[in-house]
């Protein structure tokens, strides 16, 4: 893609997802997020942290707003966190999924969209394995209506950016001294490409991408990433460490899914890799786990690992992000 193309994507991106006055309308990326604009939410997000790093934090800011999530792929974080969180800022909440849902039966998303529409639903959480569905959505509700993206095929997970940057940053401070690696399944992660985005607009001094040679992506995330093949280089003085899962059901034919054992062996996070990594590194994991597999148990569990704050702040964030739409 030319650049001038690329820019103009952003242009449409950015007006896609904020009115003219700078609020925010929908959340479908965080490629056209702005420094500032990251940093609002995550300051947002941190006033509803407690001293032991619970989301304990709540609002009224919703009150009579109701939120739907539509997730027409598996989710257990993502999709409870967002009702935990939408509860939490004083909305209602309605679930519907693919299983339970009339798409099943051949409604089109627009059609279950419009359908809710109608019921008074104000905003959208979206979870689906197709690109460009979520954009889709938010070119075509009414306005007033949001629409927050919750996953979306390879290309975009921005609430999942936005939790791992708050994660950094709760543990780091600043980005500006960081080397961040971010290693395993590269090429099918969209963890990996919103983090790779809000990292490089934060401006983390080094990112890594690393990944065995069959995984490394094909399309650029950010310029400024270095992609990496050996995983021990990649780790070497690492401030923070984020193992992705192999997204076995994201690759076009079984042939290519790696064999487990020796994916571990050759790419698996254990405490003999990590002792290369920057003192007082942090492990990250977006979840699911494939113990043994993309990371050992004992780096999982032990004690550089922020896995379980990077949950805990997922709530943070999507509060955050309700909040921010409706303000
Ligand atoms: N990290 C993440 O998106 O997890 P879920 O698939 O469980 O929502």
């Amino acid at each position: 893609m030319s650049v001038s193309s690329s820019l103009k994507i952003d242009s449409d991106l950015h007006d896609l997802q904020f009115f003219a006055d700078g609020r925010m309308r929908h959340l479908l990326s965080l490629r056209s997020f702005s420094a500032q604009q990251l940093t609002d939410i995550l300051d947002r997000a941190d006033n509803f942290i407690d001293a032991a790093g619970n989301a304990t934090g709540r609002s009224n800011k919703l009150a009579g707003v109701t939120v739907a999530n539509l997730f027409f792929e598996a989710s257990t974080r993502s999709r409870i966190s967002f009702e935990l969180a939408a509860r939490r800022v004083g909305a209602e909440v309605v679930n519907l999924d693919l299983q339970t849902s009339s798409r099943n039966k051949g409604e089109t998303v627009m059609d279950t969209v419009h359908t809710l529409q109608s019921m008074d639903v104000g905003i959208f959480v979206v979870r689906d394995s197709e690109t460009g569905t979520q954009t889709t959505i938010a070119r075509n509700v009414n306005a007033g209506v949001s629409v927050l993206n919750a996953g979306e095929s390879i290309v975009s997970h921005p609430t999942q950016g936005l939790l791992d940057l708050l994660t950094i940053r709760r543990h780091k401070g600043t980005f500006d001294q960081l080397t961040v690696a971010i290693v395993g399944d590269v090429a099918h992660s969209r963890v990996a490409r919103s983090a790779a985005e809000g990292l490089s607009t934060l401006g983390v001094r080094e990112l890594r991408l690393v990944s065995p040679p069959s995984l490394v992506p094909q399309h650029e995330f950010v310029p400024s990433a270095k992609i990496m093949t050996d995983v021990d280089e990649g780790i070497a003085g690492a401030d923070v460490v984020m193992a992705l899962r192999i997204q076995k059901e994201r690759f076009e034919n079984e042939d290519g899914i790696p064999d487990e054992t020796a994916y571990f062996r050759e790419y698996g996070i254990t405490s003999d890799r990590l002792k290369n990594a920057a003192p007082g590194a942090i492990v990250m994991h977006p979840g699911p786990l494939n113990r043994g597999v993309e990371i050992s148990s004992t780096v999982a569990d032990g004690p550089s690992s922020v896995i379980t704050n990077q949950v805990a702040n997922g709530v943070a964030i999507r509060m955050a992000i309700l909040e921010a739409v409706v303000s």
